[in-house]
């Protein structure tokens, strides 16, 4: 299958430290990936970069048969905005929005839409998640384990191509982890490509492919064969 993104001897520098090495990747349509290793790794500069927030020192990118290195902002910002979703592990939603203005931000960008149309796409995908009757509060009305739910209604309102997540389930207690997990899950299987920082190796192994950070360098990549799918009534198969 051809590589949905593809990195080459991508390196990385803070200042002098050198944060990622010779990071050479290939991840194609569909893949479920973890992205493990210590805090201080290097695991959310990596995901970063492949998700357009971050750039880099040496080396290439090509990200959906775009050559990313030779983009300037303003294209970064419609690829990004157009074929990626982001969760992150605090949520990033805006307190003083309702959930359902929080889900409708990525559209702000596609001129295309209606404000109807908008409307129309928020609420299909806070149903996606189960919070249609949501959509009026505010996320401090809501749990944490919602609150991330109305970050991913929000990551793939956009219906994005590939979904980035950093440590997504890192702030929730070990159900809503669960439940957050057979979301992201789900989506796998609808056909979203998804990478997954996370140092909780009991997630991993629902993942098709770990790859391993350490240092900056890539330690391990390898296929999961024992990977733990479940449906979302929680029956393996
Ligand atoms: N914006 C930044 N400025 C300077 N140093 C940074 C920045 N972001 C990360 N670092 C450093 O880069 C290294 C890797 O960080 P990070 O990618 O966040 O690791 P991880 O997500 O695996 O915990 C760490 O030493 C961190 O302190
Ligand atoms: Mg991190």
């Amino acid at each position: 299958m051809k590589p949905f993104i593809t990195l080459n001897k991508v390196n990385k520098f803070f200042n002098k430290q050198h944060v990622l090495k010779d990071i050479s990747l290939n991840i194609s349509q569909g893949e479920l990936i973890a992205l493990t290793g210590a805090s201080g790794s290097g695991k959310s500069t990596l995901l970063s970069i492949i998700g357009l927030l971050e750039n880099f020192d040496q080396g290439s990118y090509q990200l959906l048969n775009h050559e990313v290195t030779k983009f300037d902002e303003l294209q970064l910002s419609l690829l990004r905005n157009k074929n990626l979703g982001w969760i992150f592990q605090n949520f990033n939603l805006i307190d003083d929005m309702t959930v359902l203005e929080n889900v409708i931000l990525p559209l702000r960008y596609y001129k295309e839409l209606s404000v109807t149309q908008q409307k129309k796409a928020a609420k299909k995908s806070l149903k996606a998640v189960g919070l249609a009757e949501y959509e009026n509060s505010k996320p401090a009305q809501l749990s944490g384990g919602q609150q991330q739910r109305v970050a991913i209604a929000r990551a793939i309102v956009n219906k994005p191509e590939i979904i980035l997540a950093d440590e997504p389930t890192g702030n929730l207690d070990s159900e809503n982890q669960d439940s957050i997990f057979q979301l992201l899950i789900e989506l796998n299987k609808q056909g979203s490509t998804i990478i997954l920082v996370t140092h909780a190796n009991e997630l991993a192994r629902y993942c098709d492919r770990i790859i391993n950070i350490k240092d900056g360098y890539i330690m391990s990549d390898s296929l999961n064969n024992n990977a733990i799918k479940q449906n979302s009534n929680g029956v393996n198969h």
